[in-house]
């Protein structure tokens, strides 16, 4: 079992569409996957087609309640997809984590009971490098950043780096750097190449050779429920992510 978060404290990088379609593409490959809402802003509950207040049992609920993570889990109506809803109440969290014993561990003990039952475990993270952020990389065992191929792209993820690797150092020895993601990458743009360009000029073959290119189709999908393979199956967006799933299927730690 391999639980890859996909992480960037930015908004709207692309880590909810990454962490819809990552995990609806590897899905697609036959592996079992829970994708986990770990935003307060349950984008990916959202774009699965569930309504986050109608769903008792999430998130917040097995973090905070007691309330065992088998309960939360929904199939998706995605083959092979199920999804572990987020809440509002998530974003109150962050303080009642602060009191607790352990409290970069709490979702990594959630998860405790599932190892062995999924192939893959997709945790979407908040714009934040707080609490909730540390809970998902201390849970997960690689990372991936999604960074927009865009001005000021760059900036933070010197942060970010410095961040994973302290992470590493002090809770969690088994998080890698699974790689580094081009999001909403326009190929009419020069800038867009020269911000691919810079990346693997820095970090090399970290960088996925997957990039994603910035499309209206993909930014249409959650709001009918889809993930992009079901919305527009053959757009470039959707093999796109195809392919980045191979890579995640070849890079195995
Ligand atoms: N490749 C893409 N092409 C076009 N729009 C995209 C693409 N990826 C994401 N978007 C849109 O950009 C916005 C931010 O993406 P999102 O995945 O929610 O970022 P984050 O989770 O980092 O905040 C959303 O409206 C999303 O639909
Ligand atoms: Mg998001």
């Amino acid at each position: 079992m391999r639980i890859i978060a996909i992480a960037n404290q930015k908004g709207g990088v692309g880590k909810t569409t990454t962490a819809l379609s990552l995990a609806a593409s590897l899905a697609e490959l036959n592996h079992h996957v829970l994708l986990i809402d770990f935003d307060p802003q349950a984008n990916a509950t959202t774009g699965l087609g569930f309504n986050a207040a109608e769903l008792t049992s999430n998130i917040y609920t097995c973090l905070l309640s007691g309330d065992p993570i088998e309960n939360a889990i929904r199939p998706s109506h995605e083959r092979n997809l199920s999804l572990v809803p987020s809440s509002i109440n998530l974003a109150g969290a962050e303080l009642e984590l602060a009191d607790m014993d352990r409290r970069e561990y709490v979702l990594q003990s959630r998860l405790a009971s599932l190892d062995g039952s999924w192939d893959y475990i997709i945790i979407d993270s908040p714009p934040s490098l707080g609490l909730l952020t540390l809970n998902t990389l201390t849970a997960a065992h690689e990372v991936i950043v999604p960074i927009q191929s865009e001005y000021y792209a760059l900036e933070g993820l010197t942060n970010l780096l410095r961040t994973i690797s302290l992470v590493k150092q002090r809770l969690n020895p088994n998080l890698a750097l699974l790689g580094i993601l081009v999001t909403m990458f326009d190929k009419r743009t020069i800038l867009s190449a020269q911000v691919k360009d810079e990346l693997v000029k820095h970090f090399g073959e970290t960088v996925f050779t997957a990039v994603i290119p910035r499309s209206i189709r993909m930014s249409e999908a959650p709001s009918y429920g889809k993930t992009i393979l079901e919305y527009d199956t053959l757009s470039t967006g959707a093999e796109a992510y195809r392919h980045l799933a191979k890579e995640v299927e070849h890079r195995e730690q």
